[in-house]
């Protein structure tokens, strides 16, 4: 057993104090976010993922995990800390490393005795350099400081199952006692261990998250020339994904990537790029691929279903995509902008993202209390977020409610089947639509 504290709680950060502490190691997690420590303290999450609370209250009721905004608390009696704070893309598309360093600086301070330094954040290569510099020049001399850097790999919506069943751990470390110290805190997880030196764990979480966003940009442009020579993506991506050399994960097209890490991760990593002179000619491109997708549904909406000034649009799915309440980069999102923008009025859906959307969207949309109340009136349906809710919805009643005909389902979340038998006419990647009304 280890005491660990965990600097940060966001996404990672919470997620990782939970799971650590269900691993059976003492655990303490420290923000400086005083409402966000108190609310926790109380049993309140600040986000929604599956799992999550339970394993939180378990934990707390266990006695192994506890929240504070005290750093002398978190740091004076740790083995172990995990810096996990945010790092948002500047303006410039590199990221911002402030709270990096303030962690860095209040482990420095307060830290007594022999401390593992971790970086769970995605931060820039060399950023481990950075948190052992400042160790060393902010330490009190009470700790003897090593530092490793060990990304996350966990996605949003299914968080709690990737923590505790990865598909590798990676551990960046030129300190022995670093490496031996994170392979026993992990011990009781099932998975390969890769110990490598910090700078390449740093690289494989961005080559990582690069290689999955350029799978997906890569079958939205397939979708794209499947639609214009008149293919089924559908087939076309199954009869790929049976060659095990290509296999099906990441190759669903849809309305592009959003949500807070693939965005921002293939942009820092081609502004690295520039900054040592290197072209970064494909991940220019993924980018640009992602943000023709939401335009592309646009252009197709106007095609099948004519003018979208004075429509209703009725947007099932606010979240970047199921099983979360995110909506930071959501493609939905920016379609629901679009819309607006072309002058359609707008009323959403979600089953967990509608109070976070509220806070982009204010009141410019209408909010409905269900899928059905969404659609009614609406000229146009759009099914933006691949809810398995949306997936059983009774078409037939949907189609009594709605005033025109068109379903657009850019994300194939529908059975086009459950439209049979109903005016509908089912529009998902690959199909065009003769006869649609509005
Ligand atoms: C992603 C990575 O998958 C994680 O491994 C990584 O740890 C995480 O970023 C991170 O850096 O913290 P996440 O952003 O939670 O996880 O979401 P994903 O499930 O990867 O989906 C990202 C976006 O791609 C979503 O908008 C999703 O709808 C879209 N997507 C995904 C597709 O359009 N098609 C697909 O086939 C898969």
């Amino acid at each position: 057993m280890h005491s660990v504290t965990v600097c940060g709680i966001g996404y990672v950060g919470l997620v990782t104090s939970a799971c650590l502490s269900r691993a059976g190691h003492d655990v303490v997690a420290y923000d400086t976010d005083v409402t966000k420590i108190s609310q926790l303290q109380h049993g309140r999450l600040p986000i929604y993922e599956p799992n999550l609370r339970e394993l939180v209250e378990a934990q707390c009721a266990s006695g192994r995990l506890r929240f504070t905004a005290s750093a002398a608390e978190a740091f004076e009696a740790c083995d172990v800390v995990f810096i996990a704070v945010g790092t948002p893309t500047t303006r410039l598309g590199d990221a911002d490393l402030t709270y990096v360093r303030q962690a860095a600086r209040d482990i420095a301070q307060r830290a007594v005795g022999e401390v593992v330094v971790v970086n769970k954040s995605t931060v820039p290569v060399e950023t481990v350099d950075l948190v052992a510099r400042l160790l060393e020049r902010e330490g009190t001399g009470r700790a003897r400081f090593a530092v490793a850097s060990n990304p996350e790999f966990l996605r949003e919506g299914s968080a709690v199952e990737d923590f505790l069943h990865p598909d590798r751990i990676v551990i960046g470390t030129d300190d022995e006692r670093a490496a031996a110290l994170l392979r026993d805190l992990y011990a009781e997880i099932d998975a390969p261990v890769l110990v490598v030196d910090p700078h390449t764990a740093e690289m494989v979480k961005y080559a990582a998250n690069a290689f999955l966003a350029a799978k997906i940009s890569f079958v939205n442009e397939i979708a794209s020339l499947c639609d214009a020579v008149g293919a089924d993506v559908e087939g076309v991506l199954a009869g790929m994904a049976l060659d095990h050399r290509i296999g099906e994960q990441y190759m669903r097209p849809g309305l592009g990537f959003g949500g807070s890490c693939l965005p921002k991760d293939v942009s820092a990593l081609a502004h690295a790029a520039r900054e040592h002179a290197i072209e970064p000619t494909l991940m220019d491109a993924v980018l640009d691929v992602n943000r023709r997708q939401v335009p592309r549904l646009i252009r197709k909406i106007r095609s099948v279903a004519g003018e979208i000034e004075g429509t209703r649009t009725g947007v099932l799915g606010l979240a970047f995509k199921a099983g979360t309440d995110d909506v930071r980069e959501s493609p939905s999102v920016a379609l629901i902008e679009e819309l607006l923008a072309c002058g359609s009025s707008v009323s959403v859906h979600d089953p967990a993202a509608m109070p976070n959307a509220r806070r982009t969207l204010g009141d410019r949309v209408e909010y409905a209390a269900d899928p059905y109340d969404a659609l009614r009136g609406a000229h146009v349906a759009i099914v933006a977020t691949e809810w398995p809710e949306y997936r059983a919805l009774d078409w037939r009643r949907a189609a009594t409610l709605m005033a025109g005909t068109a379903v657009f389902d850019p994300r194939a979340a529908l059975d086009s089947a459950s439209l049979a038998g109903t005016n509908l006419i089912y529009i998902g990647s690959a199909h065009d639509a003769p006869g649609v009304s509005v």
